[in-house]
């Protein structure tokens, strides 16, 4: 703490101090990340709402007219985006995922929409969804067809491209099934992201590129960064435990892949939130926002919004957990031990704020604690000399200002998770205030 007796560190002294403060907090995270793709779209991670997980490829309209991919569920979805609180929240994309093609091209080779399920055309849809202040995204393939069968758009990305910009779409996912080569489909993913940039509408490109290269090899990051804004890297997400967990266990297991790759432009996906769905818990439901909040990953929901319980809304709307996945130095968190089948991850926040979030593997017997020793957290540095833990999940609370050398005891359910958000004092904001009159 600077008290009002101390003298002011001479310059010479404050440069030396200042070159030891950036060795510590500049090293350990790497080299700069790599240059990534220039449309100036996805500084922070994208937020919005995708159908796929939810609807999947319901096209039984006659049947199930309120759960068929049509254009009455995304007018009922943006109507309920824009007056239900989450486009104040920053949840702007409503996007839609396969199936929304009518079977043909049209006679000028245009993909176009079913004209049953979608009589006024995705135009009037992104109409809509504009004046209702969001974006819309919509689905495409590198392929031959979709991944479920609907026209690809190998040979048309141009066109396609066009097409999508002339609708007023602001997003595209564009997925890899239907693809004969590996050749193919990284020629095809980069022409598509030029095709998207030669619009001249910013257009936010969602990719599944390296998931389909990792079966082959190892995917090259820096080549993927400079064509997409974000990249799905694993299998599907499905409404259930083992699903996020599995997500969870592939992106620590490969993190030292990831991790330096992700920053402000582009993303790594481990795809949709299922919460307010039906297969997972409360606590599981607060693990998930947690560590996609750590993981630096695009929100997008999968839930039927028309129909979400006040306290997976309330999870999904938290504006503390959110403004962890938005926080603008950009960086991804990363998974820090394991421990007693307790996991810890940790990601570097801006004005070298931390947030930890401690997840409880055990899947039998009730709540179980878990000593933190604070020194182990922010590489160091988050609480040195102290810092103040505020508990954001699964209660937001105070828990007061903790000395480097003591420790914090939490209390977590089966499958849950305690996220916290770890702040300097003010003597810990001297230190940056000096770093940044040098940086
Ligand atoms: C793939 C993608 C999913 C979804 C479906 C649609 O499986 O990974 O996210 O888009 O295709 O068919």
């Amino acid at each position: 703490m600077m008290t009002a007796t101390m003298k002011p560190v001479s310059r010479v002294l404050r440069l030396g101090c200042v070159l030891a403060f950036c060795f510590q907090v500049l090293v350990p995270y790497g080299l700069p990340r790599a240059w990534g793709l220039d449309n100036g779209l996805a500084m922070t991670p994208t937020m919005g709402w995708l159908h796929w997980e939810r609807f999947m490829c319901n096209v039984n309209c006659q049947e199930e007219p309120d759960s068929c991919i049509s254009e009455k569920l995304f007018l009922q979805i943006a109507e309920i985006m824009a007056s239900d609180g989450w486009k104040d929240v920053g949840y702007e994309y409503i996007c839609i995922d396969d199936c929304w093609m009518a079977p043909e091209r049209d006679s000028k080779g245009r993909l176009q929409a079913d004209p049953k399920r979608f009589p006024g055309g995705i135009h009037r849809l992104a109409d809509y969804v504009h004046s209702k202040g969001l974006k819309l995204g919509i689905y495409a393939d590198v392929g031959n067809k979709t991944c479920a069968g609907f026209p690809g758009s190998f040979g048309y990305y141009d066109i396609d491209a066009q097409t999508f910009a002339d609708w007023g779409v602001d997003l595209l996912k564009f997925d890899g099934c239907y693809c004969d080569s590996i050749q193919h489909l990284a020629e095809g993913y980069k022409q598509m992201s030029l095709a998207l940039n030669r619009t001249g509408r910013s257009i936010v490109y969602s990719c599944e590129w390296p998931l389909y290269v990792w079966p082959i090899f190892k995917p090259n990051y820096t080549e993927i960064r400079e064509y997409c804004n974000h990249w799905r890297n694993f299998a599907d997400i499905y409404d259930s435990w083992e699903s996020i967990r599995k997500t969870l266990d592939w992106t620590s297991s490969n993190q030292k892949i990831i991790v330096p790759v992700a920053g402000p432009g582009g993303w790594n996906d481990p795809d949709m939130l299922v919460i307010g769905n039906f297969g997972l818990s409360r606590d599981q439901q607060i693990t998930q926002m947690a560590l996609w909040a750590i993981m630096a990953a695009p929100l997008l929901m999968s839930n039927d919004l028309r129909h979400i319980s006040p306290e997976a809304k309330a999870l999904l709307q938290d504006k503390d957990v959110i403004a962890i996945n938005q926080d603008r130095l950009g960086k991804q968190g990363y998974w820090l031990r394991k421990e007693d089948n307790f996991e810890m991850w940790e990601r570097p926040l801006l004005n070298l704020a931390w947030a930890v979030a401690i997840v409880n593997l055990q899947e039998i017997g009730g709540p179980r604690s878990y000593t933190i020793s604070v020194t182990s957290l922010g590489r160091g540095l988050a609480c040195n000399p102290n810092c103040l833990i505020t508990e954001l999940l699964p209660e937001k609370r105070k828990l007061g200002i903790y000395e480097w050398t003591s420790t914090l005891k939490t209390q977590i359910n089966p499958t849950g998770t305690v996220l916290l958000r770890l702040e300097t004092t003010s003597s810990a904001q001297f230190s940056h205030s000096v770093v940044s009159d040098f940086l």
